[in-house]
């Protein structure tokens, strides 16, 4: 029996069955789950949106979004005995977020399929945030009695600011307990991101190299070749530093930083990933941060022609922490690069005799689209590359972390305090951006971001790492 085998029987509620992220990411995800066994032999998926369909025509709209998805993205086989079976277990209903009445029509439906039986009951909310309350509220209005096993599973952006972010945790602790809320960052799901957790915790070679007084700087790099897509309202309105800074990458900072918790257990990650990202540090200076723009961003559909959302950022960070005193963490993400790339470098400090051009020793961490790790030992030229992910089972990131709530396991999840803490980090830069008025520097699509990104590095004398396939 593999792993991840699942006995007890669950309802998934999708609200916002109708999206683009239960079309592209949830529903491929649960085939993968089904492809891979991992399914009990009761189950039953619901679709939830305020689309009046038939149940039929939403079957059919889940199994073409899968069939779409194994067209599109991905160069494996479509087994059409398997999505027919997993479609069988598909529901539907419609309602709005805000009505009482429609979530007690969705509690009669639940009853009816599960013939009275009292069921764990997933709810994945892939809505936007304006809605999250309004469904909260009524699932918990409408739960059976106080402890009725209801798990909450929230996508990021959790709010748009610390304290829109505080007011919805606020919101939820009044109807669930925090330990039925799952709140996720689909990176979490990621096999490679996981393994760092992993790796950190097994490998002392690796660890002891990762000490602060060790490190010279850390960089993060997150690459994108695609543009704003279909988001361009949502992102239009946010920009890069709230869609992925905020969290993507402060988690992956936490992760690479934090000391390693004595157990591999959630409470005890949570609590060290919260010790640094409370203790992040952006000095408020216009050297310290590098904002840029894609060239064709204001010609996108949906985008207003003087819009200044950046797609690009660029920005130098200190962690307040004793280990850590001033070691430069450089973070670079951005849309309608030349490629396709996240990796970390940990760049180790030189002995004060070593000549200036001689290249430092690094620890290079990649996660997507490979997933390796790379140590550069130079002077003897030692270099040993091998892979960063252990687990065996290749699932997308979106069934790892389903299979982690119906296993109730919250290790790659995040905790309210968390994401307070990234918040209050991130208000303090886009502030900060207000205040001196900073504007994003244009630079061409698919090229590798605004030149700006070097005077970053350069206060430090040092320079982004380039991974040489690259070039
Ligand atoms: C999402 C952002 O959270 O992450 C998107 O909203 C971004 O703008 C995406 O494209 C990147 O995810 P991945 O897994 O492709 O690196």
């Amino acid at each position: 029996m593999n792993s991840y085998h699942i006995e007890k029987p669950f309802a998934l509620i999708i609200f916002g069955a109708s999206g683009d992220l239960a079309k592209l990411k949830l529903f491929p995800a649960l085939y993968s789950m089904a492809e891979q066994k991992h399914l009990p032999k009761e189950y039953h998926i619901v679709g939830y949106a305020r689309t009046k369909i038939e149940k039929e025509n939403f079957q059919k709209e889940f199994s073409d979004s899968i069939k779409n998805h194994f067209k599109h993205a991905t160069k494996s086989h479509l087994n059409e005995t398997i999505l027919k079976e997993l479609t069988s277990h598909v529901s539907y209903v419609s309602g709005q977020y805000d009505k009482l009445d429609d979530f007690k029509k969705l509690r009669s439906h639940l009853s009816k399929i599960t013939n009275n039986k009292e069921i764990t009951t997933l709810a994945y909310f892939s809505v936007p945030p304006q809605v999250f309350q309004n469904i909260i509220g009524n699932l918990g209005e409408t739960k059976r009695h106080e402890n009725e096993d209801i798990r909450l599973i929230l996508e990021k952006p959790f709010g748009e600011d610390t304290e829109s972010a505080r007011e919805l945790f606020h919101f939820v602790a009044r109807y669930f307990k925090e330990e039925n809320i799952y709140l996720l960052d689909h990176y979490l799901g990621k096999a490679a991101v996981q393994s760092l957790l992993h790796l950190r915790h097994s490998n002392r070679l690796i660890n002891m190299m990762m000490k602060g007084p060790e490190v010279a700087n850390i960089q993060i790099t997150a690459f994108e070749k695609l543009g704003v897509t279909s988001r361009a309202g949502y992102f239009d309105q946010v920009g890069t530093i709230k869609d992925m800074v905020q969290s993507h990458l402060l988690q992956i900072l936490a992760l690479i930083t934090m000391s390693i918790p004595i157990t591999e257990n959630a409470v005890g990650l949570h609590r060290e990933k919260y010790s640094i990202l409370s203790a992040l540090k952006f000095i408020e200076s216009r050297k310290n941060i590098v904002l840029g723009q894609y060239e064709s961003y204001n010609k996108e559909k949906d985008i207003p022609k003087n819009s200044k959302t950046e797609t690009f950022a660029a920005m130098r960070l200190f962690i307040d922490r004793e280990s850590w005193y001033k070691t430069p963490i450089y973070i670079r993400t951005g849309k309608k690069l030349d490629e396709k790339h996240t990796y970390v470098v940990v760049e180790l400090k030189k002995f004060a005799f070593q000549p200036k051009d001689e290249e430092p020793n690094r620890l290079i961490f990649e996660l997507q689209p490979n997933e390796r790790i790379n140590i550069r030992l130079v002077g003897g030229e030692i270099s040993t590359s091998g892979t960063v992910s252990s687990t065996t089972e290749s699932m997308p990131e979106h069934s790892m972390l389903l299979l982690d709530v119906i296993r109730k396991r919250r290790l790659h999840f995040l905790s309210f305090e968390e994401i307070i803490a990234t918040w209050q980090i991130t208000d303090k830069i886009l502030a900060f951006i207000e205040k001196a008025k900073l504007k994003p520097e244009k630079y061409p699509d698919f090229s590798p971001g605004p030149t700006g990104q070097d005077q970053l590095t350069t206060i430090d004398d040092f320079k982004w790492f380039d991974i040489p396939e690259k070039k």
